[in-house]
């Protein structure tokens, strides 16, 4: 039998994508996206409004749409987040309690929700952060991160609730932009190749992060959900790795397609956050526990995501 799905921040950048596959999968009816923000026009379709920070109108969706399975994304990101603190920890922490009580009050069945490689701080080692690293990060969407880890391991302990959980590394998308996080430069930097041949950095040439195409963070995310049970040892967050680069290897795996774009460096706020995370990241935990696999590397992503957002580009004026 379909899963009953809901899911939570569906307007964003991940949500947009993930909704039209699990529509595809489980059907239009069987999946209720919900957002606080519903934008006409944008996003994957039918959204409901839902404000996870109000857990009656939380618990009130589950009930009324008879919910067994929920993705938890919404979330405020890590650049927002340090730019509004208080918000940070009200919708993730707050939002992130309010789906764990409502799931275990109306006994939803499996909850995915996502980490982020926010949770290292500067004392993780820098290359292939391994999964058991220490977790003291310095921003407050890695302490909402860290804490929410802790908080679906101690609802997967007290309430047997199945909750599965990915720390996705910044993640690259040709459909919606991204929503204020550190590494939203990888996807701003293809919209100015295309439009303008020129962009500005944010973040110096020489910073390594880890990153994901977007096909393979959605593979990763259901491959996760439809595991075996028994095959998930992990309740607060697998590491998941994809491809390692800088702005100034992007840069120039975009050249080799558009010759003459140039790019220009002009660190801001973001750059401290970025300093503080690691540049790879060891999943080997993912690879063995359930059969993680990426299929993009830094080529392959910038080839396809020239030529999806090429082709918007000559059919649509606002990308
Ligand atoms: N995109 C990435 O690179 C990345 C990397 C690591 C982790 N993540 C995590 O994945 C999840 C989704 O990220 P995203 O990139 O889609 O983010 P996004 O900012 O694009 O989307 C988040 C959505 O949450 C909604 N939202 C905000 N406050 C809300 C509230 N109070 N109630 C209901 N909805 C609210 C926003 O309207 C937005 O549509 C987050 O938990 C994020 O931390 C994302």
């Amino acid at each position: 039998m379909s899963p009953s799905v809901l899911v939570t921040g569906a307007a964003g950048q991940i949500g947009t994508e993930l909704v039209r596959v699990l529509r595809k999968k489980y059907g239009t009816e069987g999946v209720t996206a919900t957002d606080k923000v519903v934008r006409p026009g944008s996003g994957p379709g039918t959204i409901v409004p839902l404000d996870v920070t109000d857990r009656a109108s939380v618990e009130r969706a589950f009930r009324e749409h008879a919910i067994d399975t929920v993705y938890h994304l919404a979330a405020v990101l890590s650049a927002l987040g340090e730019e509004n603190p208080d918000l940070a920890w009200d919708v993730n922490m707050k939002g992130l309690k309010n789906v764990l009580d409502s799931s275990a009050a109306t006994g939803v069945r499996r909850l995915f929700w996502p980490s982020s490689i926010g949770v290292f701080g500067p004392d993780a080692p820098k290359m292939l952060a391994p999964q058991d690293a220490p977790l003291n990060p310095t921003t407050m969407y890695g302490v909402t991160k860290v804490a929410g880890e802790l908080l679906c391991r101690y609802y997967s302990l007290k309430h047997d609730l199945d909750v599965r959980s990915l720390r996705y590394p910044g993640l690259i998308s040709s459909e919606a932009k991204p929503g204020g996080g550190t590494t939203d430069y990888a996807v701003e930097i293809f919209y100015s190749a295309l439009k303008s041949r020129a962009y500005t950095c944010f973040l110096r040439q020489d910073t390594a992060l880890p990153m994901m195409y977007m096909p393979d963070a959605l593979r990763a995310t259901v491959q996760l959900m439809e595991a075996d049970r028994s095959s998930v040892k992990l309740h607060g967050g697998y590491n998941l790795s994809a491809m390692s680069f800088t702005p100034a290897e992007l840069s120039s795996e975009i050249q080799k397609r558009i010759p003459g774009f140039s790019v220009a460096y002009a660190p801001d706020q973001r750059q401290k956050i970025a300093d503080s995370w690691p540049m790879s990241i060891d999943d080997s935990a993912a690879r063995r526990d359930w059969g993680w696999k990426p299929e993009y590397d830094l080529p392959s992503m910038a080839a396809d995501m020239l030529a999806r957002l090429g082709s918007r580009l000559q059919t649509q004026k606002d990308v």
